[in-house]
């Protein structure tokens, strides 16, 4: 994700986990206009498949937890989906927002930081949903601002063979035997672990075999600390402003 960093941009780089929890409902164009405004280096969401064939941005299967419906993604349609508000349950202020499609949020964002798209593909398996995502993107002028990554390393797999224009990323909760080996097989560039995989020889070997790592969701202040010290490229964080604050403080220590 280092090609999203502007001019003088120190490491690490602060990405806001689903557009910022901390400060809108997740997944949201409240949360992603927030990030664009803070001036963040890039937004974190996750993108479903509808039955009707759009892609979503939300985090569940199911739109139970963040709306106020309830529901499987894959068996509800656009026109069903988008009625619902997904505001209300985070906040009243936020009563009527809507869920985004991925589209709406390539608009809003337009370039003007990375955006990195996680394919949610387990346990619902979308099949072709990394075609669905590649079409779209294909009109987006910004490939170098985007990163996809998934859980589902086929999908990423299934990416690396049809398109290199996108930097594609493991996401993991685990330490992986010859990391560099399988990256390369997969075909990524970048190890995006929970943060409780970041440790010295594990950044050592990432490192050290060409990858990226950006590391979720880290939102305490010597939390931050540590993965600064241990030289992580990307911090995804439900506190982007808190993030933002503290590598302004320690920018030159
Ligand atoms: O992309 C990092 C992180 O978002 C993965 O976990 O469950 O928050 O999507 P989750
Ligand atoms: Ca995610």
């Amino acid at each position: 994700m280092s090609t999203s960093s502007q001019p003088g941009q120190s490491k690490p780089l602060n990405f806001a986990h689903r557009g910022g929890r901390r400060w809108a409902p997740e997944n949201t164009l409240s949360a992603f206009r927030k990030s664009v405004e803070l001036g963040v280096d890039g937004i974190e969401l996750d993108i479903h498949k509808c039955k009707s064939g759009e892609l979503v941005v939300i985090h569940d299967d199911t739109v139970d937890r963040t709306t106020g419906g309830t529901g499987r993604v894959k068996d509800m349609t656009w026109d069903e989906l988008s009625k619902l508000d997904a505001g209300s349950w985070y906040d009243k202020q936020f009563a009527g927002e809507k869920l985004p499609l991925l589209k709406e949020v390539l608009d809003l964002v337009n370039g003007k930081l990375t955006i990195n798209v996680e394919i949610k593909n387990c346990p619902t398996l979308y099949a072709g949903i990394e075609d669905d995502l590649l079409a779209m993107l294909e009109k987006y002028p910004y490939p170098e601002r985007i990163v996809i990554s998934s859980f589902d390393h086929e999908v990423i797999h299934s990416i690396a063979g049809k398109s290199k224009k996108y930097k594609l990323a493991l996401l993991g909760d685990s330490i992986i035997h010859d990391l560099p080996g399988y990256a390369k097989k997969v075909g990524a560039q970048c190890w995006n672990p929970d943060f409780d995989c970041v440790r010295p020889d594990s950044m050592k070997v990432a490192h050290d075999g060409g990858l990226e790592v950006n590391t979720w969701t880290v939102n305490k202040l010597e939390d931050w600390q540590h993965a600064k010290d241990l030289h992580v490229d990307t911090i995804i964080t439900d506190d982007p402003e808190g993030l933002k604050t503290f590598l302004t403080d320690t920018a030159t220590k």
